[in-house]
């Protein structure tokens, strides 16, 4: 029992607005953002009684911002939960503790509004609210990320204080239909405005504008008496005339030519910027102007770590721009549509956006799906209401090129009705929806985290029946493919996307994917002692949460771009630089319609990582998905090991980056490394000979070097069931122990030999570190490690840990970087001489993990104090690169893994400097496939030589 019974009620409110579309009118417009008083009630039956009457006093009532989540400023907790309600199902009724805000405000309303209609507009609340101006109630309306439109011209009196009053329940039937996976957070989040709506203006507007064969056409509908004009093509015809217009420039996420278009009656004029773009999907691919499109897509929830989902203009511009800059073209709204300025601005800037409804259902998983509103038809109004209002709202984006019925919400009749909805209304766009079994209810067939081995199969289109009506089978296997969810970007990772992008580049019908996701949604909190840091499930008092499955982005909550994030842009680059076997150079231009005209191309020539020579090279005309083949712009000289570095760079200044902006790169070896002989000398190597650990190296205090076989679990090593995490743990590699065998005094140096193992395993690693005493100072180190017994799993590392002073907090290296890599998260790095402090080392992952290892190191330098320690490798034989990967961290790997947040992790009074020998890919299992057996790392023997001197 219920005092609101419309917050149980699917239907629709009948006294809600027919959806119209969003656009910029010349009507006159207030805003009602601003502070708002506001009180928040335990139970709906507990909210201020008469609160909606002008004569309530709220003088002692607390003031809330509109647009904000109530959570986020001090009322009630945010709460998160991946799929799980927090709530009993027991659809459509939610608890009776609903957590209600009720909030006020007087607008004074222009005396010449006389006699207009008035509108009040809603663009999101979460998650059901009751509206009432001057004390009668207008409307109800569910649907948080949907707009709601009420008439209140009969009780607004225009020439006076208005008062405006409403009522926002936490939770509702529309709960039901929003189980994202996301921060439950309430509230008025998006704008309120009160419209005056000109007699015989511009209702609504809907643009049609293809593009084909060389030509645009342009259909406006509009009011009858409306006239559509667009100036720079010389366009002034009535609405609904069909025009052909040649010579339009088409619309494309890489040229994002828009032209302004004005309808026009006597009593308004409504502005939009109209792109002229054909999608079609046609010979089972999805095109568009006739181009088969590459999706290099992420998916993006709304976020901003301390207003949620109240985004403003800025955190929306900034999410453009940063996609824009790494190479990104496609955005799907995962999972509901988004503010729609945002729409505009990839409409502007260029992205492919695949337009998400605002539905999801998964709780109802944990059921066996029993219940499930999907095919319910008391649910089904409520169903088609969400459609009609994103499709009505979006209908005249251009970069909206195919709507999705919503996410994880299984199959059913009400999807039917929905998928209809868009089909009749617009034809135009295809229409995308994953969860249906058999691949109904969607002109593509969509994918979230299929391996990269079945995306080849689909590739073929050889994969297995899905379903069993074999027509349905047969249809979805002639679809276009794409992966709505591939490459779960949390933690350390997303490891594999290399693979993925050669199977998008090698079968036309993979077209590509969005990421998952694109920010972390970690929350800013304190802690006890004040210290801040990104909260995420169960930092909030929550019963029920999903711990740090929230914050799985390639942004850190605060936008700055995680190691994935340079490794998307790097694996997605639209120009691609590289080598041939026989030393020419080829660039490939992997745009869809852009020429290589607006790059430049300067490169370098670095011997050990110092330039020697730089130029720019001259790249001919290479039209979109052509490649040209060019001699190699400079010769080798010397003797050192010298790369050729060529980069693409932006030619001129583009809307989202500056001159010089790179957008890829590649690198040539002119020269291989010599192979280094280190000159054995005479002295003494300072070794605990019980423990058969060196205690003084380069004149520096050390404890090591110990072999280790551990990493501190990554989100990927650690979530799924029978996690590799579980496995080490199991086995007991973060607990290993070592028995000195033997030290032997041999040829003027120490030989350890010393077995590392597990309690309770009979199997082991046995070691052999032969120090031998250099010319100049320092040690040359040749390790070997041979497993013995059987290993039951695979082990995430094989590395060399030693202690260093703290003092030693400057670090140098040649070899990848400047970023952390991972067997499988590598083809960012680029060979090169970096510098960075032990502390910029670190990647501060919301959840700590291991991270921030540089790869394929010649040899690494860490100073300061007034001393320091050079590592090198040397080439121990053929086919070894002679090459290390290292970490270097104020804490240990069990620090690390203790950690809960950043803020846990405490400076030691010690550097730790890990070596590898080998190591495992990160894979991508916290959702998706594990590590790839070519990045698997199984126990092995492996062998190293480093010089370690004085620096
Ligand atoms: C998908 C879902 C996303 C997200 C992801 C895991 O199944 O569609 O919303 O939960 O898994 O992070």
């Amino acid at each position: 029992m219920t005092s609101a019974p419309y917050l149980e009620d699917p239907r629709p409110d009948a006294r809600m607005l027919p959806p119209r579309a969003a656009v910029r009118s010349d009507a006159p417009r207030m805003s009602l953002n601003g502070q708002w008083r506001f009180e928040l009630s335990p139970t709906v039956e507990e909210a201020p009684a008469g609160f909606a009457d002008p004569g309530f006093d709220d003088a002692g009532w607390a003031q809330l911002p509109v647009p904000a989540h109530w959570q986020l400023h001090g009322y009630g907790k945010p709460a998160y939960t991946n799929t799980r309600y927090p709530f009993p199902i027991d659809p459509p009724h939610v608890p009776t503790e609903n957590p209600t805000g009720s909030y006020r405000r007087t607008v004074a309303v222009p005396a010449d509004w006389a006699g207009e209609r008035i509108v009040l507009r809603f663009e999101g609340v979460d998650s059901c609210f009751a509206v009432w101006v001057n004390g009668h109630e207008v409307g109800t309306a569910q649907g948080s990320r949907l707009p709601s439109e009420f008439d209140v011209t009969e009780v607004v009196r225009p020439g006076a204080d208005n008062l405006v009053a409403v009522r926002v329940h936490q939770w509702s039937a529309g709960s039901y239909l929003e189980d994202q996976d996301m921060w439950w957070m309430s509230g008025i989040f998006r704008e309120v405005s009160l419209l005056a709506r000109p007699a015989s203006g511009v209702e609504d507007v809907f643009v049609h504008a293809g593009y084909d064969d060389g030509a645009g056409m342009l259909r406006v509908e509009a009011p009858a008496n409306a006239r559509v004009l667009v100036p720079e093509l010389g366009i002034d015809v009535a609405a609904g005339e069909e025009v052909r217009v040649e010579g339009v420039q088409p619309w494309s996420a890489e040229v994002p030519r828009l032209y302004d278009v004005a309808v026009v009656t006597p009593a308004e004029r409504v502005e939009l910027r109209v792109g002229f773009r054909t999608v079609r999907i046609s010979g089972g691919l999805l095109t568009v102007n006739g181009n088969r499109v590459l999706l290099r897509g992420v998916n993006r929830h709304e976020f901003h770590p301390d207003r949620g989902r109240a985004v403003t203009e800025q955190d929306m511009l900034d999410d453009v721009l940063l996609m824009k800059r790494h190479n990104v073209n496609a955005v799907r709204t995962s999972h509901y549509p988004p503010h729609p300025r945002f729409l505009e601005l990839c409409d502007e800037y260029g992205l492919y956006v695949v337009d998400e409804c605002d539905l999801e259902t998964h709780g109802f998983v944990h059921v066996g799906w029993r219940g499930n509103p999907t095919d319910d038809p008391t649910w089904g109004d409520a169903y088609e209401d969400r459609m009609r209002r994103m499709v009505e709202r979006d209908k005249n984006h251009p970069s909206v090129i195919m709507w999705s019925l919503g996410n994880e919400s299984w199959t059913g009749r009400n999807l039917e009705r929905m998928y209809r909805y868009a089909k009749d209304r617009d034809p135009g766009r295809p229409v995308h929806y994953e969860h249906c079994p058999d691949g109904r209810w969607s002109d593509v067939y969509s994918r979230m985290y299929a391996s990269q081995a079945e995306t080849d199969l689909i590739g073929r289109r050889e994969e297995p029946a899905r379903g069993v009506d074999p027509v349905q089978d047969a249809a979805r296997r002639e679809a276009p493919f794409v992966l709505c969810e591939y490459a779960h970007a949390m933690g350390n990772g997303p490891g594999g996307l290399t693979e993925y992008q050669e199977l998008f580049e090698a079968h036309p019908r993979c077209q590509g994917g969005f990421v998952w996701e694109w920010i972390d949604h970690g929350l800013r909190t304190r802690d006890a002692q004040g210290r801040e840091f990104f909260g995420y499930g169960g930092d909030f008092g929550e019963e029920l949460h999903d711990g740090n499955f929230v914050a799985d982005g390639l942004l850190f909550p605060d936008r700055t771009p995680s190691p994935g994030l340079h490794e998307f842009a790097k694996v997605i680059e639209p120009v691609r630089i590289a080598g041939t076997p026989d030393g020419r150079l080829r660039v490939t231009n992997l745009h869809e319609v852009l020429d290589l005209g607006h790059l430049r191309f300067p490169w370098a020539v670095e011997e050990d990582g110092v330039e020697v020579e730089s130029g720019e090279l001259d790249v001919p005309h290479v039209a979109a998905g052509e490649s040209v083949e060019l001699d190699l712009p400079a010769k080798a000289g010397g003797d050192a090991e010298t790369w050729l570095t060529v980069r693409a760079v932006l030619a001129g200044d583009e809307p989202w980056a500056p001159t010089g902006h790179e957008i890829g790169w590649g690198q040539v070896r002119l020269v291989e490394r010599p192979r280094g002989a280190a000159l054995p000398g005479s002295g003494a190597v300072a070794l605990d000979r019980v423990r058969g650990v060196l205690t003084e190296l380069a004149g520096l205090t050390v404890d090591g070097p110990r072999l280790d076989a551990w990493r501190a679990p990554t989100d990927n090593d650690r979530i799924p069931r029978d996690s590799a995490a579980d496995a080490w743990r199991a086995i007991g590699l973060h607990r290993l122990r070592h028995r000195v065998v033997d030290v032997r005094d041999e040829d003027g140096g120490v030989v350890v030999r010393t077995r590392t193992a597990p309690a309770a395993l009979d199997a082991g690693f046995l070691s052999t570190m032969r120090w031998v005493p250099l010319a100049g100072g320092g040690l040359l180190l040749d390790v070997s490690v041979q497993p013995e017994g059987e290993w039951p799993a695979p082990i995430p590392r094989l590395g060399l840990v030693c202690s260093l002073p703290a003092e030693l907090d400057g670090v140098t290296w040649y070899g990848g970087g400047p970023g952390e890599a991972y067997p499988d998260t590598r083809r960012a790095a680029r060979i090169g001489r970096f510098t960075s402090s032990v502390d910029a080392l670190q990647t501060p992952y919301v959840m700590p993990q291991e991270n921030g290892r540089r790869a394929d190191v010649r040899w690494a330098e860490l100073t300061g104090g007034g001393g320091g320690l050079r590592i090198e490798a040397l080439p121990t034989g053929e086919g070894d690169p002679g090459t290390f990967a290292f970490t270097a961290r104020r804490w240990t790997s069990a620090d690390l893994d203790a950690a809960r947040h950043p803020v846990d992790l405490v400076p030691r009074d010690r550097v730790w400097l890990t070596v590898d020998l080998a190591h495992r890919g990160i894979g991508t299992a916290s959702c998706g496939p594990d590590v790839l057996p070519q990045h698997e790392l199984h126990a092995a023997p492996v062998r190293l030589r480093l010089a370690m001197t004085p620096a």
